[in-house]
C-alpha cells in the first residue's frame, strides 16, 4: 500500500523564503497550511510559474517538484529547486510576502507502512529533495535510517546536516570533492540488513540500485519523474511503462511518482 492522499488543495501560498543553495539549488518555504496538513513523504505539488513572469503567459504548464519538508505545526512546506529553464528562472525571482498559486498534495508517496525496521535511502542529485521527509518520519517512528547521497560534485550534495540528524548518512560525489570519490552506488553495501530500500535521483542510478536490490531480494520503491500536464491523472502525458499487470502503462502524476520496483519500467 502507498503512503499517500487523494486530497487535494488548490491555493495560494505566501514566501516565506527564498534562498539560493549551492549547485545551482534553491530553497522555496511556502506558508501553505492547507497543503502541509494534508502532506506525506513522497508527494509533490505543481507551482503556477506563468504569473510570475511580465507577459503571464508562459511556461504554460504548471511545474512539479517534490515537497522536502512538511512543517503541519507552522503551516509550512519547502521545495528545493534547480535551475533549468524559464519555470525554475521565475520562481528564483520570488520575493518574500510575494503569493504564488500551487496544488498539492499530489500524487502517492512513500510506502513506510507495515513491519520496517531498518531502511535504507539512497538519493542522487534533486532526488535527495524527496528522501528527506522521508528520512524525517522514518526515523520519528524509531526505524533505523541508513543513507547514501550522491552527486557530481560537493555543491550539490543538499541538506546534509539534516540527513544526517536521521541516521547514518554517507556521501559520494563523482569528482571526490566530499566523501567517498565515484557514483553513489558504489556505496551500496555487500551485506544488507535492509527492509526496504527507497530510492530517487538520475534513472541509471537507480536502475543500479533496483538491480542491487533484486539480487539481494530487498524489496525497494522509486521514485519517478516525468514530463506533466495535468497533474492529476487527466492528460496521460506523465505515462511510464509498466512491467506487468493490467494496464500497459501508469500515470506516474496519479499512480505514483513512488512504485515499487517490480511495477514500472525507467
Ligand atoms: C514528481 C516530480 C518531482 C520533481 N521534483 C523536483 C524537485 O524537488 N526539485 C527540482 O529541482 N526538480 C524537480 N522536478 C523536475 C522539475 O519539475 C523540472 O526541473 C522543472 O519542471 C523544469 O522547469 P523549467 O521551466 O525551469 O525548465 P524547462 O527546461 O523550461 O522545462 C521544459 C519543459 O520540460 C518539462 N520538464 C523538464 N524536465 C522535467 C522533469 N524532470 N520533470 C518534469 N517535467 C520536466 C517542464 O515541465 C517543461 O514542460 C520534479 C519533477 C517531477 C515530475
Ligand atoms: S500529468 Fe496528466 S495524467 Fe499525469
Amino acid at each position: 500500500m502507498h503512503f499517500g492522499s487523494d486530497k487535494k488543495q488548490n491555493c495560494r501560498a505566501i514566501v516565506i523564503g527564498n534562498r539560493p543553495l549551492s549547485g545551482g539549488y534553491y530553497a522555496l518555504e511556502l506558508e501553505a497550511p492547507q497543503i502541509a496538513r494534508l502532506a506525506k513523504p513522497g508527494q509533490f505539488v505543481l507551482l503556477a510559474t506563468a504569473e510570475l513572469g511580465n507577459e503571464g503567459r508562459e511556461p504554460f504548464l504548471r511545474r512539479p517538484f517534490a515537497i522536502s519538508y512538511i512543517g503541519e505545526s507552522r503551516g509550512m512546506i519547502r521545495i528545493i529547486y534547480r535551475l533549468k529553464g524559464r519555470g525554475t528562472y521565475l520562481l528564483s525571482q520570488l520575493q518574500l510576502e510575494q503569493s504564488v498559486q500551487l496544488t498539492g498534495p499530489l500524487g502517492h508517496g512513500w510506502d513506510i507502512d507495515g513491519d520496517i525496521h531498518q531502511a535504507l535511502l539512497v538519493g542522487g542529485g534533486r532526488g535527495q529533495a524527496s528522501l528527506l521527509p522521508l528520512a524525517r518520519e522514518l526515523a520519528h517512528r524509531g526505524v533505523t535510517v541508513d543513507m547514501l547521497m550522491g552527486a557530481v560534485s560537493a555543491d550539490g550534495l543538499l541538506c546534509s546536516d539534516e540527513f544526517a540528524d536521521c541516521g547514518y548518512l554517507r556521501l559520494a560525489t563523482e569528482d571526490g570533492s566530499k566523501g567517498e570519490s565515484g557514483r553513489v552506488s558504489k556505496l551500496l553495501p555487500e551485506l544488507p540488513a535492509y527492509d526496504i530500500i527507497y530510492t530517487a535521483g538520475p534513472p541509471e542510478m537507480m536502475r543500479a540500485v533496483c538491480d542491487w536490490a533484486e539480487r539481494v531480494f530487498v524489496r525497494c520503491q522509486v521514485s519517478l519523474e516525468s514530463r506533466m500536464g495535468c497533474g492529476i491523472g487527466a492528460c496521460q502525458c506523465c505515462a511510464a511503462e509498466s512491467k506487468g499487470g493490467e494496464q500497459k502503462y501508469v500515470r506516474v502524476c496519479s499512480c505514483g511518482p513512488v512504485f515499487d520496483s517490480s511495477e514500472v519500467k525507467f
